[in-house]
């Protein structure tokens, strides 16, 4: 009996391996099932921890900054042409035809002027109230559009005559600049965030925090929208901040400060800080000045050849957040 068993068996066993196809097939199979499952389930694990991590990455502005590449940026001047050395340049615009509408601030001395850019000449004038101190300005369809100094409250005025055509509130904590692409205003308050603004009601659209390398820049002033930009005055420095206003980024610095140095070697002791840029778009041209500056400028931009420092624009270009006592 065995022996025929053994035999039958010894018979049936190759047969089995031989022929898979019916009864082998089942068993692999059961083995292998959970194990795919397995090899499966990590993998796609890991996949979700790297697209999690990816994300989150690529969301941040500070990874953003880290990956970025800054250009640093240096400047000629193209022209000089005398500037009211009373003006407290806080917002500064070009319109066409060699004229600039500028607001200034201080209380008792705020106003929205027109001025001819060769000569300097105010040749229109709109104070503000004693009370009100003038800030960021900027042109959206006829329409100069002011902020003021440590309100919430804005002002309308009409481009030819500079009547006063209206008041608005906006959302930012205070109000230093104003720029447009001519569909949104871009404004500071003097944080580090950059807001995007309806011109028509005045709430934010959006806001950026701005970033250079990793760090907040702070004190963000007056400002320009130039070919995609926004750029930033920075309170304190002699810094142009480019940024881009879709994510915040600091993509650019623009050194300036010769321009106040030689005014003060000049004599001009009095003069504040670098505040004002304007462009004309028509004839690509780039116009600065500062605080109660004699002078405006017409400044073309290079980079630098030489080697950027580690650390050199932070050093000149960021400063601890502003504080009013
Ligand atoms: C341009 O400015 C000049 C000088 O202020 C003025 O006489 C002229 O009318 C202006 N032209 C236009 C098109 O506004
Ligand atoms: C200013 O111009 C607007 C329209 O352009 C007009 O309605 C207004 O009366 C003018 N204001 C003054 C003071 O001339």
């Amino acid at each position: 009996m065995a022996a025929t068993r053994s035999i039958k068996n010894k018979h049936r066993e190759p047969r089995q391996k031989k022929n898979p196809s019916m009864a082998t097939l089942p068993t692999p199979s059961r083995r292998r099932k959970p194990r795919t499952l397995a090899t499966v389930s990590a993998i796609l694990a890991v996949l979700l921890v790297i697209s999690v991590v990816c994300l989150l990455l690529v969301s941040s502005n500070t990874w953003r900054a880290f990956q970025q590449v800054v250009s640093y940026e240096t400047i000629s001047v193209v022209n000089e042409f005398p500037h009211d050395p009373q003006a407290f340049t806080q917002g500064l615009l070009y319109a066409g035809n060699d004229t600039l509408f500028e607001s200034t601030g201080l209380y008792k001395k705020s106003s929205v002027r027109k001025v001819a850019l060769r000569t300097g000449k105010v040749e229109k004038l709109q104070k503000l109230d004693d009370s009100l101190f003038g800030e960021g300005l900027t042109l959206l369809s006829n329409r100069l559009i002011q902020v003021t100094w440590m309100q919430t409250n804005g002002f309308i005025y009409d481009l030819k005559n500079l009547s006063k055509l209206g008041t608005f509130n906006h959302d930012m904590k205070d109000g230093w600049g104003l720029a447009t692409d001519g569909k949104v205003l871009f404004g500071s308050d003097g944080s580090s965030t950059l807001y995007q603004i309806d011109p028509q009601t005045f709430k934010a659209i959006s806001k950026q925090v701005v970033f250079y390398k990793g760090h907040q820049v702070h004190n963000l002033n007056e400002l320009e929208y130039i070919n995609g930009e926004v750029w930033a005055n920075v309170f304190m420095t002699d810094c142009i901040a480019k940024i881009s206003p879709k994510d915040g980024v600091v993509v650019g610095w623009i050194l300036l400060p010769n321009l106040r140095k030689e005014l003060i070697e000049a004599g001009n002791n009095a003069i504040d800080v670098l505040n004002g840029i304007a462009w004309d778009a028509e004839q690509e041209r780039i116009f600065v000045t500062g605080k109660l500056w004699p002078k405006l400028y017409e400044i073309k931009v290079s980079p630098i050849k030489s080697k950027i420092e580690e650390g050199m624009a932070e050093q000149l270009c960021l400063r601890k957040p502003f504080q009013f006592l």
